[in-house]
Formats: C-alpha cells, structure tokens, sequence
C-alpha cells in the first residue's frame, strides 16, 4: 500500500513553496551541469525572466509553408536583448536558423531558443488525426508515424512540440475529443507512452528528435456541458482514476514537458494548481521537466478572479510551478521587478530558469543549435514518398465500420459508376482535421482522387452539397439525380475541420445544417448507399444510423485519407478500426462510458423507471467502446484463465479462442476488461487492460492469449491509497465493451 503525503492546505503553500526553495529545501535538486549553473550566475533579472518568455517567432502569424524567409525584426531585436527563452508558430530550416543565429551570436549570453509548433498528428505528412490514430489500435503504427512527423518537424528547425494530448474524452460536445485517444485512461496512457517515445526518440540530443509535451493537466475534456475553457469538477480521487494515470505514464516515458490546462479544477485554473504542479507532479512523480503555459493562460488569470493583474499573475504562476509563459508576456515584464520588490524570492525564478536551460542542454542546442536547421536534411525528409504510404496505412486501420447491413461493403470492383455527394467528397481542406501544422490542403488526396486512384475506369457523379447551406432544393434535385442514375452511392458527410478541435464545442454534435436532409432524400430511393463521415468527433444523430445501411466514422484521415478510405471500400483493405470513444444514443446521456460505475439499482439498458437511468432513453450508447465490424464475422469463446491465482511474476494469461465464422479473411479485435468486484471504493464495471488482433481465414480458428498484468489490476481506494488487486476480479472478453463473456480470477 503506497501512500503519498498531501497537504490540505493549499494556500500555505504558495508560501512554503518559495520558502523551500530559497532555503534548498530537503526536496532532492536535479543536478544543473557545470555549464548551466555558470549561465545561472551570469545572468540579470532581466535575462532569467527573458528565458521564461516563450513568445511567436515572426509578426505575421502562422505561415505553414515558410516557404519565403520570414523577417521579424521586433522578434529579432528582442532574441537580442536576451529577452526571449523560445518561439512558437515558425517553421522552415531557414526561417528558424535566422533567429537561432541571432540568438547565439548576437545577445549577450548566447542561449540558444527553443523553437515549437503544434505538431499534433503530423508536420507536413498528416497522419489521421489522434483519435482515428487510436481508433487502429496500432500502437506500433502510431509509433512510426509520430516518429515520421518528428523527422519532418526537426528537419525544419522545430525542436519542441506540444503534443501528445492527454486529455480523458468523455464528452463528444468537446471539440479537442478529436486530439484525444479517447475515453479509457488505459489506453490513453499506452498511446501517449507510444508518442512521447516517437517524438523525444532515444535521445533528446538527437537532431531528429524534439522535446514533447503532455497536455492538458488536467482534467481538460471533463469541463462542465462540454464547454472549451470553462470549469472541471472533478474529485481528486476520480481524477486518480480517469485524468491522471496517462500523465503519469508520460512522465514515466520520460516526457521533458508538462502544459497546465486553461479550465479550473474545482475553482482551481491549471497554471496556479499547486496541487497538481506541485504535489502530483513535482514531488509523487518526480518530473524534473519544464512547465509551460497554455496560450496566453497567465493573461487570462484575472478572468478567473484569481489574479488582481498580469503582474500578479505572473507571480502566482511561478510560485505554483509553471517554468515558461506562453505568449502572455507576463513573466518577462513583470518578474524582475517582483524580485527586486520582494514580492517573489529569485529562488523561483532561478529554479525556472534552470529546468529550461537544462532542457536545452538535453535538446543538445548548447553542442550544436543548427543540427535542426538544415536545409539539405529538410528537402530530403519533409514530405517524402515513404511517409505518404505510412499515412496512408493508419488512415486505413483508423476507418471504423458502423454499419453494413447486407454486406453492401466492400463494394464489387467491377461497377462501373458512382456517385459522390456531400461536402466532402471532392474535399482537400478538411481531411486533415484542425491541426494541420505544414501541411499542404492540394497534396491532400481527396476521397474522388483516392476512389480514381483505385478505380481508374469508374465514371463519378460528384455533387458538391453545401456544408452547412441552408435547404437547397436544387443540390438535393441533383444529389437524388446523381444517385438514381449512379450503381453505388456514396455520401462524404461530416464536419469541417475547424469545427471541431479547440474553440469548437458543440451543444448538438449531430451532422451540421442541410446533411441529415440530404440522407432522407437518397434514402426515398429505397437504394443502398454508404455514409462516409468525417469528423473529429463521433455525430450523434440517431437517423444518421438509422436511414443509412452503411457507415464508416472516418475521422479527419489526413493526407492520404481519401485513397485510405477508397481502398476499403472497394476491398482493397478491411477496416480493422475499432471505436476508442463509444458513440451515444442522445446528449442528454452524456456522459455514457464503458468504464461508469455500478450502481445500488443496475438499469438492464432499456428505459425503465426506479433504476439507474431514464424512463425516455436507453442506458446504453448506440455502439460500445471498442466497436467495430469486419467484413467477416466472428465467434468468440469465452475467457479462459491459464493462470490461476498465483499467475506469474508479471500476471496472468487469459485465452479466448476465435473462428472466423465468414466468408473473407479478416481481423478482429479481442479486448480484455476487468472488474475489482469487491472494494472499499465502489470500482468501474470494465476498465479496458489488454487487446491485441487476430487475423484469420475463412473458417480459421485460432487462440488470443493476453497478459493481464498483475499491477495493473490495482486501484485507488483513496486520494492517497493504491491498492494492489485482492478478492475476485471479474475477467472480460469480446471484440467490444458492450459483447462480453466472462470469468472469474480469485487474486490474493
Ligand atoms: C492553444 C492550445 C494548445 C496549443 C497552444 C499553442 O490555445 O490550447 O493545445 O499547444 O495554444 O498553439
């Protein structure tokens, strides 16, 4: 049983902190090189609160193709004065060499930048965005492709990116779901391990690799209603088993970097939560990385009421742990005089300064600041053919396959026409979803180019509906023309890129303006077709599936996404997608995860009154965590235990054998839940814990066997307390959260 120290009082600790600190507290100090320490003793007020301002890197906003050499001579005169520790939202070589050259020869101490960018799901190669990423359930794939944006992100001068989001997504009315891996913490955490060791490589100092962050800490996609921005209230306990666990795995994965959240945690805004920057992650985790803030979140403290100014701001973020100021120009303006007034102990500032000189130093910019900034090496990496096929191979296992009824998927190779309707069918500027970072909307292969590409002698229909136009009785006219005259019909529907992501929540995530029309109108045909729907969020529109006999969530599949889903559709490839959020039936279930806790009257699903749920809806979502059909179908057995209570050193085998009971070869998914049956804390009815694939022939039977790993069956029986498993855990297996069979492993 482990028990972490909290304090209960919070405010004291602003004071202890700075306390502590000057009086080299008794927590262990990460050793500071030679190097770093003798920068330390060089610098002035002036200098140290500069290197903790993280400011743009040129004055006229985000240009994705860098492609002219962007002169900023305000930033350029400020790199100078020693006024800036790094820039954002500058890429190319030779854009972000200018400025390192200024940097290093021209101020007075010569410390190199940190240089950062967005680089989400890709730099100019866009992958599928995170949660179609994780819909593959392909951590290796993952991997690779995140190594691919790091290579092209570093051959253009980025040496920090602020990825990977952690955040839990629980609520398809928040937009930044579509930056998620989804809803089980679990697997969040394996994803965001996968990344963070991508992007940081096996050495920060490598000049393909660039420092990662995990954001936002915390509890970022649990604010109230869904709402960007706005408050969590969330108990530390629950956070103990929903928000905190990946974070925790991404320090463990050696992450350099940590980014507060904008939302209050209980009243509490990110950068000032000392409880969380200071207790969690300082002193039980023991991260010796770099804070930064979010996006002029310093700034934005006095709307939270908890700062009189931005000096004060500033103050109160430095004391509660936060290293760097994004784009607030807080700490720059406002710290040095706050030392010479006494107000804040230089301690605090020295300690910020520190971690991100030594993180420079890790990204080896002391040794060599223009590995990252060659020209040669960026022509050669960005954008290369190889990484174009990688983006489309997780395109193609991040497409999830809804519905199918009648098989009318894969489509025969032989039609001859189609139809293409809908927004995004000739679409080149939402198939790489809200963070686009470099990449360029007319190398995007849309999904008319990709059905071109894998049927060159298809004659296709485009109708280019509206995206959220108002009712067009003309484009619905020539929609139903198009299908009737048309052998298959396909709608590309969805939302666009920008309306999902940051600032992008939703009250209604249901299909945008006159698109739920346009399904009605083809449908009257009486005529199969296909749904396509590209979003950065599951829609939750219950006539979507219902009028549709087929539908494929295909997320925003990046750059390659059209060819991606082409070549399902045609039987190219076989959608081994599976759901990492469940889909709800109505908002007003929100939020409905897998992983909710029983309750003293369990509803059976169904509507039904004096029970847990509603007497309107059903208590189940429309399709379960880790949802998804094949172009086969399955038998599962159920669970069979290899192990019993002792297990080895690491945990216990579970088999569960599967025939593939159709007609094509295909891949299922076999996941493994758990459920501690008896605790002091009532724990979740399923917590995924392990998957992996089968592929199997026609009428091929074969075993899965997964590892179910001893620690990770302990739980968090107090704010303080973890846990190890005891008693009977209920063991769970099927290629869904909501088709299950079970058995029963007793764990002393
Ligand atoms: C934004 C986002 C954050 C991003 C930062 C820099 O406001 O919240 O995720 O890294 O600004 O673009």
């Amino acid at each position: 049983m482990t028990q972490f120290p909290l304090s209960p009082f919070l405010p004291v600790c602003a004071l202890l902190a700075g306390l502590m600190l000057s009086l080299n507290s008794t927590q262990a100090q990460p050793a500071y090189s030679g190097r770093v320490m003798s920068l330390l003793r060089q610098m002035s007020l002036e200098e140290k609160a500069g290197q903790l301002n993280l400011q743009a890197g040129h004055d006229v906003g985000f240009d994705p193709l860098a492609r002219a050499p962007i002169t900023s001579p305000q930033v350029e005169q400020a790199i100078r004065e020693g006024k800036v520790g790094g820039v954002l939202n500058i890429t190319g070589a030779q854009n972000t060499r200018q400025l390192q050259l200024v940097a290093t020869t021209q101020s007075r101490l010569k410390i190199p930048l940190l240089i950062g960018l967005d680089v989400v799901h890709g730099f100019r190669t866009i992958f599928p965005v995170p949660i179609g990423q994780a819909a593959s359930f392909n951590l290796d794939l993952i991997s690779r492709a995140e190594r691919v944006a790091a290579l092209e992100a570093t051959a253009a001068g980025i040496n920090w990116t602020f990825a990977p989001v952690l955040d839990m997504a629980r609520d398809p009315r928040w937009g930044r779901m579509v930056e998620t891996a989804g809803e089980s913490p679990w697997y969040t955490a394996a994803v965001g391990q996968a990344r963070v060791r991508a992007f940081q490589g096996d050495q920060l100092s490598d000049p393909s690799s660039m420092l990662a962050c995990a954001k936002h800490f915390i509890g970022n996609g649990a604010t109230e209603g869904g709402r960007e921005y706005t408050g969590t209230n969330l108990s530390f306990r629950s956070m103990r088993d929903n928000e905190l666990p990946p974070f925790e795995a991404a320090v463990k994965a050696g992450i350099g970097c940590i980014m507060p959240a904008f939302n209050a945690v209980d009243g509490v805004p990110g950068i000032v939560n000392q409880r969380m920057l200071s207790e969690v992650l300082r002193k039980e985790w023991r991260f010796e990385g770099l804070v930064v803030t979010d996006h002029g979140a310093i700034a934005e403290l006095p709307n939270h009421g908890v700062a009189a100014n931005l000096s004060g701001a500033s103050r109160a973020a430095i004391v509660s742990g936060v290293d760097m100021d994004m784009a607030s120009m807080g700490f720059g303006p406002t710290l040095p005089d706050a030392v010479r007034s006494g107000a804040l102990d230089e301690a605090l500032l020295d300690q910020a300064v520190l971690r991100v000189l030594a993180i420079k130093e890790r990204l080896g910019l002391f040794d060599d600041p223009f590995a990252r900034h060659d020209t040669a090496r960026e022509k050669q990496l960005v954008g290369h053919p190889d990484h174009a096929l990688l983006a489309r191979q997780l395109a193609e296992e991040s497409l999830v396959l809804l519905k199918n009824d009648k098989a009318l998927l894969p489509f025969k190779r032989s039609a001859r026409s189609i139809a293409l309707i809908g927004p995004f069918g000739a679409d080149q500027d939402h198939l790489m979803g809200p963070w686009e970072a470099s990449g360029i909307h007319r190398e995007v292969v849309s999904l008319r180019e990709g059905i071109t590409r894998v049927q060159p002698r298809i004659s296709i229909r485009t109708v280019t509906t509206g995206y959220d136009d108002k009712p067009d009785a003309k484009a619905l006219a020539q929609a139903v023309a198009a299908a009737q005259a048309s052998e298959l019909v396909v709608l590309a529907l969805g939302e666009k890129a920008m309306d999902s992501g940051e600032a992008s929540s939703r009250a209604n995530p249901g299909l945008p303006g006159q698109q739920l029309a346009l399904i009605k109108a083809v449908a009257r045909l009486g005529k199969p077709f296909v749904v396509v729907v590209m979003a950065g969020r599951p829609m939750i529109e219950p006539a979507l599936y219902a009028l549709s006999p087929a539908v494929v969530q295909a997320w925003f599949p990046g750059s390659q996404g059209g060819e991606a889903i082409a070549r399902m559709l045609f039987g190219l490839s076989e959608p081994v997608g599976r759901l990492p959020v469940g889909i709800v039936r109505s908002v007003g279930q929100i939020p409905l995860t897998h992983d909710k806790r029983p309750t003293g009257r369990p509803s059976a699903g169904p509507p039904e009154a004096w029970v847990s749920g509603y007497i309107d809806e059903a208590t189940t979502p429309l399709y379960p965590f880790g949802f998804g059909l094949s172009y086969t179908t399955f038998a599962y057995s159920a669970p069979v235990l290899l192990d019993h209570d002792d297990g080895d050193a690491t945990g216990y085998r579970i088999k569960v054998t599967v025939k593939n009971t159709g007609s094509r070869a295909g891949t299922t998914l076999v996941q493994l839940y758990t459920h501690q049956r008896l605790a002091a804390i009532s724990q979740p009815e399923k917590q995924l814990r392990g998957f992996t694939r089968l592929y199997l022939n026609p009428g091929e039977q074969a075993d899965a066997i997964i590892t179910l790993k001893r620690d990770e069956l302990s739980y968090w029986s107090s704010e303080t307390i973890r846990q190890p498993a005891q008693g009977w855990i209920d063991v769970m297996t099927g290629p869904n959260a909501g088709e299950t069979m079970a058995t029963a492993l007793f764990v002393q």
